[in-house]
């Protein structure tokens, strides 16, 4: 099948008549049983690096429950390496051992050559292509401001206060920053495209700690500017937001195709305010710790919910948790392609 006509890119353009897309955020994890065991063989950096293993994961989830997208096995954290940053996955979240502290640390940060650095993430696409032509496969980077408050701050944290005060503090150094991460992220995106994939994602994963005038500055007019570049590249560019509702406005203006809604907001309400755009998400993960039944339920009211169909895909409003029982990711991708459109239509 030809991969542009999939439900999941009719439905980035706004015109899937057909069946509802569905795909989940870490949907290659360590929910999985099958995940796990490749983890038993190989730490996470292992297998982030392997092509082989890549394309193994990135199947396990879409041979398991059918879903209607791929995700690209990586880690936004992955082109920091290259650029010089001391990246590591300890149990309890990532963390970098050179964090920057001065507007020097931000010179001595590297401009990559992405196809001579990060070899095996083009492979693990190619060879992902290969073993599932059929699927669309969505290629991802994280967000130049994302990107910035782990580079800064050297780990996770609730607030990114250093970060914060990094970037008011430096102003100058922060634009070097953000440009270069802009910079090096869009020829990423472009050599993962290049390489295979059909989509693009851009996590804005801490985005939601800013005001609004810095989401526009930090957040918006960089993701713009590789949102911009890419659009030669014709596939579509999706960007998730966590934490979206107070820049609604200027998500607007975002030259892509899909804003990828978390789980707090009323994805019709998102959907409405961005007329013109298609949306994704946002059932809350923490959902289906629930019966069967229950997810259904919460599933349907999102699904009901909705004014226009064609330009929805469904996903949840975060990653999926590891202890995540898989009957109930079952019963959502039921629910999700079964759903009888009609039943909206008519009300
Ligand atoms: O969605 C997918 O299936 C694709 C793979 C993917 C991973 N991380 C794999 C992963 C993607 C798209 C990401 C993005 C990512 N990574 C984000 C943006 C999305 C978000 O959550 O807002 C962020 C902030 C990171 C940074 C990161 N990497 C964190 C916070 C963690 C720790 C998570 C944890 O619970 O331990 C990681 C590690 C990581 N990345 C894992 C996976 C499957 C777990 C590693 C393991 O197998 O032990």
């Amino acid at each position: 099948m030809d991969v542009t006509a999939s439900s999941f890119i009719s439905a980035c353009y706004g015109r899937n008549e057909g069946r509802l897309p569905i795909w989940i955020m870490r949907q290659a994890g360590r929910y999985l049983p099958e995940y796990r065991a490749v983890r038993e063989r190989a730490t996470f950096q292992e297998l982030c690096r392997s092509p082989q293993l890549i394309a193994e994961v990135v199947r396990q989830p879409v041979e398991r429950f059918g879903f209607d997208a791929a995700i690209l096995f990586s880690d936004i954290l992955t082109v920091l390496e290259p650029m010089g940053a001391d990246v590591s996955f300890p149990s309890g979240g990532p963390q970098i051992k050179n964090p920057i502290k001065s507007p020097d640390d931000v010179n001595r940060l590297k401009d990559v050559d992405v196809e001579e650095t990060l070899p095996f993430v083009l492979e693990g696409i190619r060879r992902i292509k290969q073993v599932m032509p059929q699927v669309p496969l969505i290629g991802f980077a994280g967000s130049p401001f994302t990107l910035a408050c782990y580079l800064i701050e050297g780990k996770g944290s609730k607030n990114f206060d250093a970060p914060k005060r990094f970037l008011h503090e430096h102003p100058r150094a922060a634009e070097q920053l953000l440009e270069l991460l802009a910079d090096v992220i869009g020829r990423y995106l472009q050599a993962q495209v290049a390489a295979g994939a059909e989509a693009v994602q851009i996590f804005e994963s801490w985005g939601g700690i800013l005001s609004r005038d810095d989401f526009t500055d930090w957040s918006a007019r960089l993701v713009n500017r590789i949102f911009t570049r890419l659009k030669s590249a014709r596939v579509p560019r999706l960007f998730f937001v966590n934490n979206v509702s107070p820049y609604l406005d200027a998500l607007k203006d975002i030259d892509c195709e899909v804003i990828g809604v978390d789980y707090r907001v009323d994805m019709n309400q998102v959907a409405r305010a961005l007329s013109g755009k298609s949306v994704q998400g946002n059932l809350d993960p923490a959902v289906l710790f629930g019966t069967p039944e229950h997810v259904v339920e919460r599933a349907t009211r999102i699904l009901d919910s909705m004014d226009n169909l064609d330009s929805v895909i469904f996903n949840l409003g975060h990653g999926i948790q590891p202890k995540t029982p898989l009957e109930s990711v079952q019963a959502l991708v039921e629910t999700v392609h079964n759903y009888r459109r009609q039943s909206c239509r008519t009300t």
